[in-house]
């Protein structure tokens, strides 16, 4: 799996792409994203045959169903940032069994990250083993997300993540969710916040976090969802009990 999803990574850095744009403001899609998500079908089949596919670009082979084993694919997490230069995006795939999720691997090829999870078993980055410090929100940065194609959300949005930055060191907005999502269990994040993604964005991080020690779940304090998207509210068990208290008022 490594190997697949570095080359995938390559991938991204090979080359001139074309830019398009799918339903809502700036919802981008690049010939890459295309490209990387028929390569990984292609190669996943051949490993896994019988497996399916949740990803996020229309392509062939994805069969949007999470029965057996399902591989849920973010080809490029981050493609705004991969348009304009910011050199913050990744490949995201996670793996579930019988809807449950197994293992997680997420890349950023322009700085050579790679995280690797398996239930049970620990996370990784670059093979140094991820254990996450139980920080408070008052001990470390807060990530947050957000989407112009999910404009209702904005003012709450933005309301909680002003009353997280006041109570944290300070405030990030990375760009690539399942990359954040890494760095709660890295530990650069003490918490990661967005009131809308899809299953393809969190299912590689969630197990990563998890083995790391951290917690994700909604923001109503419930499981996440692997078949449609939901809220996402992550960090140390700390953090995510402090923001809880700060955020139960808007979600009730
Ligand atoms: C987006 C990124 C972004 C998050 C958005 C996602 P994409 O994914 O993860 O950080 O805030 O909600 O849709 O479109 O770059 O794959
Ligand atoms: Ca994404
Ligand atoms: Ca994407």
């Amino acid at each position: 799996m490594k190997d697949l999803i570095i080359s995938a990574g390559q991938m991204m850095l090979e080359g001139k792409f074309n830019v398009h744009e799918k339903k809502g403001t700036a919802n981008f899609v690049t010939d890459k994203d295309v490209e990387i998500q028929k390569y990984l079908i292609k190669e996943l089949s051949v490993l896994y045959p019988g497996c399916t596919f949740f990803g996020e670009e229309n392509t062939e082979g994805n069969t949007h169903r999470i029965d057996g084993r399902c591989f849920f694919i973010d080809p490029i997490d981050g493609t705004t940032n991969y348009i304009f230069g910011y050199n913050h995006s990744c490949i995201s795939v996670g793996m579930s069994k019988n809807g449950v999720m197994s293992a997680g691997y997420v890349y950023n090829p322009f700085t050579d990250e790679y995280y690797e999870a398996h239930r049970g078993e620990g996370a990784w980055l670059n093979g140094r083993l991820l254990k996450i410090k139980n920080s408070g929100l008052s001990e470390g940065i807060v990530a947050f997300g957000c989407a112009r194609y999910n404009e209702g959300d904005t003012d709450t949005l933005f309301e909680i993540s002003k009353q997280l930055y006041l109570r944290s060191l300070s405030l990030r907005n990375g760009g690539s969710a399942a990359l954040d999502l890494c760095r709660v269990a890295s530990g650069s994040n003490v918490l990661y916040l967005e009131l809308m993604l899809q299953p393809y964005d969190y299912a590689a991080a969630s197990v990563i976090i998890e083995e790391a020690g951290g917690v994700i779940g909604t923001v109503e304090n419930r499981p996440i969802m692997l078949d449609k998207g939901c809220s996402i509210l992550a960090g140390t068990r700390k953090a995510v009990e402090e923001a809880g208290e700060v955020i139960r008022d808007y979600f009730r």
